[in-house]
């Protein structure tokens, strides 16, 4: 692994964790990768400009307003040049700043007019990490495609325990270098290819508290987005709510319902290569409760009047103009796998399905190993059973090789 060749603008934020910022300096370098660095006041309070400027072997920047900065370097610049931003330690401040689009400083204003990919280390008070508002604005920046990694959990500076440490400065160096090796330049059989996935279940609301849901865990379409990155194509992932984290490297969707995913797939086009591998839920209630339902003594349950969703997989397999050079649907089915599929390939208009028995017994929904059929026009292809990881990886080589040349 290297990241010879490659530029990083390191952004330091003011938590005691700076001090490890020192280290992954020395740790990218080490790596071969070059850094800028952008040290925030806060940050100034913990290491100094000279400790940073001395192991970067750059100038580093502090200042908005400084003559000199812009006259060397302006903060636009500043904010293009490299091909990573990284914002280590990223303070619950920063992140703020960064989900609402404020830009007061040197480091926000970079953050906010960079086009380049963002990855971040959160380091904070454990009680700063779960409060509500880190929460919320942890959302917004995953929506936004912001690359996170960390923080670990353990004791604190502060002498709390929980999670909120930044992570290792070798866990930083190793999370931007499978951001890098993402990129749609990197080499792989995806290169320069635009791949959108959708993973998960999908929720669709009854009343405030209650949803109608399936056990889908999102791993295989997670692990498909992830191999599809390491191929070199750049990703969007388009996921409804799973535990599981975002993907390296892949930019992340999050999304709860069946007409929501339809819109996010619709606005992350155009595509080389869509596949559908999320459970969408085929029907949604006719009208949300605004208020919960609450049970009437004698009364008789109440039932739920349901309308169809929109089929995702249908709706872009079938599309006149923008049709993405290969669609690939799912079956997940309990009985009759084969004939299902078959019939799923010509119904939706897909170019292949990837089906799989996820009947009882066969512990396929939310466990690690799967069994596929490959089914094309051309016919049946089975696969023995793999893990999740290993089918993604066989399966993204394979859509590599059914792309047509020229999408
Ligand atoms: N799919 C979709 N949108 C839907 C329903 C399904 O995009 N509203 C996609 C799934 O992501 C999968 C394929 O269609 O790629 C087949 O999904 P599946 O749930 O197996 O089939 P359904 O079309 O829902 O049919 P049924 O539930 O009757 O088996």
């Amino acid at each position: 692994m290297s990241l010879s060749g490659k530029s990083v603008l390191l952004i330091i934020g003011g938590g005691i964790a700076a001090y490890k910022s020192l280290e992954l300096i020395r740790e990218i370098k080490k790596r071969g990768g070059a850094v800028h660095a952008i040290l925030t006041k806060a940050g100034s309070e913990f290491v100094t400009p000279l400790s940073v400027a001395s192991l970067a072997g750059e100038k580093v920047f502090t200042d908005l307003f400084s003559l000199t900065d812009e006259a060397e370097m302006g903060h636009i610049e500043l904010s293009r040049s490299a091909d990573l931003v990284v914002v280590a330690p990223a303070t619950a401040d920063l992140l703020a700043k960064m989900a609402h689009g404020l830009a007061n400083d040197l480091a926000s204003t970079a953050l906010l007019a960079t086009d380049k990919r963002v990855l971040v280390a959160p380091a904070m008070n454990v009680r700063m990490w779960t409060h509500a508002a880190t929460t919320r604005n942890l959302a917004t920046l995953k929506k936004d495609g912001v690359l996170f990694v960390g923080p670990d959990e353990g004791e604190m500076a502060c002498g709390e325990f929980g999670p909120g440490r930044m992570a290792e400065p070798l866990a930083i160096a190793d999370a931007i270098e499978t951001a890098l090796g993402s990129k749609p330049s990197g080499k792989g059989p995806l290169s320069g290819k635009h791949v959108v996935i959708t993973s998960g279940p999908t929720h669709e609301p009854i009343d405030p508290v209650r949803y109608i849901a399936n056990r889908s865990s999102g791993k295989q379409g997670h692990a498909l987005a992830a191999a599809a990155a390491a191929a070199g194509a750049k990703v969007t992932l388009i996921s409804g709510p799973v535990s599981l984290p975002d993907p390296h490297g892949v930019k992340t969707v999050h999304v709860e319902t069946a007409a929501d995913m339809l819109g996010a797939v619709e606005h992350a086009m155009p595509a080389d290569l869509a596949i559908f591998c999320a459970a969408v839920a085929d029907w949604r209630v006719k009208t949300e409760a605004k208020d919960k339902i609450k049970k009437q003594k004698g009364a008789p349950p109440p039932s739920l009047a349901l309308d169809p969703n929109p089929d995702i997989l249908a709706t872009i397999a079938t599309r006149k103009k923008g049709r993405p050079a290969l669609v690939v649907g799912f079956a997940a089915e309990t009985t009759d796998v084969l004939t299902y599929a078959k019939g799923k390939l010509a119904s939706k208009g897909c170019d292949v399905i990837v089906a799989n028995d996820v009947g009882a017994g066969t512990e396929v929904m939310g466990g690690d190993a799967n069994i596929v059929h490959l089914v094309t026009v051309r016919g049946v292809e089975t696969w023995p059973k793999l893990p999740k990881t290993e089918v993604a990886t066989r399966l993204i080589a394979e859509f590599a090789r059914l792309l047509p040349k020229k999408s």
